[in-house]
């Protein structure tokens, strides 16, 4: 059986990822693909369980590059359980952030050598790479304020969501920047606009690769 295609989505806070990947799911399950729509960190019940110590900001004090080996443990579990056999079967794995947001939330800020990112990566990961990640793109201004009104009552900013707007400026460079340096895996997508715009540009951006692999693959 062939492998299947592995997409993730990239962006800054209140891109519009979880909705969009809804859309994808949908688009994708109509053209006859079998879809699986996952996230990081979590996925498994382990790695949500590790989900919740970084997002409560529990890990803080450990340092960046302990945050880096938690979500990257989150990851290997992942990995292994959930997406890799996933592909195996010959399902469409769609997951909402993976590897560049460790490399833009825990290694942008020089805080975490790239180069032990790249080897945790490579120890994680190992044959499972992503086929083509989208990364959306959206003003920081514009986003933040997203995230901010999905936000309902009680709920406070996760530990990466309260950050000054700066970090939220630089992040969004340096998810640009690995787009730079990896366009046959990367493709940038403007968020701004309507859902069904955004929608529309993913589609297309995905056409090649979709495309190549015809209709009907269930
Ligand atoms: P989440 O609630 O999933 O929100 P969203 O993806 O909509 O922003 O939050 C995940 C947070 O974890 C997000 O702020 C980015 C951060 N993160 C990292 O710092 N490093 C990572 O490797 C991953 C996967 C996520």
């Amino acid at each position: 059986m062939r492998r299947g295609l592995f997409i993730t989505l990239e962006g800054g806070e209140g891109a519009g990822k979880s909705s969009q990947i809804e859309l994808l799911r949908k688009k994708l399950t109509d053209e006859g693909h079998d879809v699986v729509i996952t996230r990081e960190p979590g996925g498994t019940p382990g790695a949500e369980i590790i989900r919740h110590v970084l997002l409560s900001g529990a890990a803080e004090k450990l340092g960046s590059e302990a945050e880096a080996m938690l979500f990257s443990a989150a990851r290997s579990d992942h990995v292994e359980e959930v997406i890799r056999p996933a592909l195996e079967k010959g399902k469409t794995v769609l997951c909402d952030r993976f590897i560049d947001s460790t490399r833009v939330y825990q290694g942008g800020e020089g805080k975490v050598d790239m180069d032990y990112l790249y080897q945790l990566e490579e120890l994680v990961c190992e044959n499972v790479w992503p086929d083509m990640t989208l990364i959306l793109d959206i003003d920081p201004e514009i986003g933040m304020k997203r995230a901010n009104s999905r936000r309902t009552g009680k709920q406070k900013p996760d530990r990466f969501e309260k950050q000054q707007m700066d970090d939220h400026i630089r992040r969004r460079e340096a998810f640009l920047e690995i787009a730079r340096r990896e366009p046959e895996r990367c493709v940038i997508i403007d968020a701004k606009g309507t859902q069904k715009q955004v929608a529309g540009r993913i589609w297309r951006a995905l056409n090649p690769l979709v495309g190549k692999r015809g209709r009907g693959r269930k």
